[in-house]
């Protein structure tokens, strides 16, 4: 069926996770895009989960907010009594250092949340079902390569274990209950509505602070870089025209290391490159990684439309202009995460003349160059 088509059906999709920042950006691109269709909007809002991301649509008619968990079945099963098309999964644990810090809640939420999900989605015969996955369940690689969709799965951290357990329960369940399951695997995404734990918001609210920026290790880990808005226009596309049981590799097209985006973020800001902190790195820290898009460019006709140095810019006037979110969303139980994970990374840390080309104490793995087709 062509999507045009699809936008004149009436369906009722289940997003979950849409208090987040993907999700968000998914709802508000869904009730503009296909503005017959009804959302339901599962959220249990955790710490990354922000009723205010979806503010501006809470009253549109077509949307409705239920706070709860993924994990509970009965809710769940309430909830696609109501002739739901299709499930699309964000809800999820998704910061790595949190991960490292406290696996166990990227286990319950993450895999056992997407088991009971996709169990509740199979008893009511739900015709569609996306798991939104990431690129981290590939692991790392070397200077050359990227990952397609059939390469071995080779998680490095936590989360990325417990998305890679997430993804391959939705592809079983395809395989062996019939449950149409679509799994997409991203790269970095960026934009507004991201909470500021992850590296660019992060970087740019410290910034803005006149705050250090804490580089991990000699700063030269690579990845890929997709605005959200071109991420959640692939999630709709697989999600309407892909087959049962597929994996689509998302990916922005645009690597470069952490230092260089560093520096591009501070030029952009006017900031002083003397911000820039070189602290010990992360353990498990992934070197590179770097997709291989063909799949959904020749199947779906899917490109990104946003080129980076726009994404970017949209992305800081975003964080400029809402200044009070950010804010907010840094008190609190922030500020206490900040100071573990942070705290004595910083009192370790070097600037730019010191440090540059060289780890803080880093004990990085080894990584490995696991293909070499690029
Ligand atoms: P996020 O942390 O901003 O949002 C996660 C949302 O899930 C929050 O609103 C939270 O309240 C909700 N949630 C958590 N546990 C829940 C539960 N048990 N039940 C219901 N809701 C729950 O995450 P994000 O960056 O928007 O990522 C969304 C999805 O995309 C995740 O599955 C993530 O693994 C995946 N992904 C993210 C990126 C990225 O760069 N951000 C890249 C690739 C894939
Ligand atoms: P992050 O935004 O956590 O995303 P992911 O781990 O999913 O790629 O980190 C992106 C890159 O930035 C990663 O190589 C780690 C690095 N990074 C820092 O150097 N300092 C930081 O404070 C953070 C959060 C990340």
């Amino acid at each position: 069926m062509t999507s045009k088509m699809a936008s004149k059906e009436k369906r009722t999709v289940l997003v979950t996770g849409g208090c987040g920042f993907i999700g968000s950006n998914f709802v508000r691109l869904l009730l503009a895009e296909r503005p017959h269709w009804s959302i339901i909007n599962l959220d249990l809002l955790t710490y990354a989960g922000n009723p205010e991301n979806l503010a501006d649509v809470a009253e549109n008619p077509q949307y409705r907010f239920v706070q709860g968990d993924i994990a509970d079945p009965a809710l769940v099963r309430k909830l696609l009594a109501e002739e739901v098309w299709a499930v699309v999964n964000f809800a999820a644990e998704t910061h790595v250092d949190r991960s490292i810090l406290d696996s166990g809640e990227f286990v319950r939420t993450n895999v056992l949340g997407t088991e009971k999900l996709l169990a509740a989605a199979l008893a009511a015969k739900v015709p569609r079902f996306l798991q939104v996955s990431t690129d981290e369940v590939y692991g790392s690689l070397g200077e050359r390569g990227a990952f397609s969709e059939e390469d071995v799965l080779a998680p490095s951290s936590p989360y990325a274990a417990s998305k890679a357990a997430a993804d391959l329960l939705a592809l079983t369940f395809c395989k062996t209950f019939g449950v149409t399951a679509l799994v997409t695997r991203s790269s970095n995404n960026y934009g507004p509505y991201q909470f500021p734990e992850k590296v660019i918001p992060l970087f740019i609210t410290n910034a803005l602070a006149d705050q250090p920026l804490p580089l991990y290790g000699d700063g030269l880990n690579v990845r890929d870089w997709l605005y959200v808005e071109d991420n959640c226009r692939a999630i709709l596309r697989v999600l309407e025209q892909a087959q049962a049981g597929s994996i689509y590799n998302v990916g922005g097209g645009h690597e470069m290391t952490n230092l260089a985006l560093t520096e591009l973020l501070l030029d952009a800001l006017g900031k002083p490159r003397s911000l820039i902190r070189f602290v010990p790195d992360r353990l498990g820290h992934d070197r590179r990684y770097s997709l291989n898009c063909r799949r959904v460019f020749r199947e779906l006709g899917w490109q990104p439309l946003v080129g980076f140095q726009g994404g970017l810019e949209r992305t800081i006037h975003w964080y400029v202009e809402n200044r009070s979110w950010w804010e907010r969303v840094r008190s609190g139980s922030f500020r206490s995460y900040y100071r573990t994970q942070y705290g004595d990374r910083l009192a370790e840390g070097k600037g730019l003349e010191t440090g540059s080309g060289k780890p803080a104490e880093a004990e990085p793995r080894q990584p490995e160059d696991r293909r070499a087709d690029g």
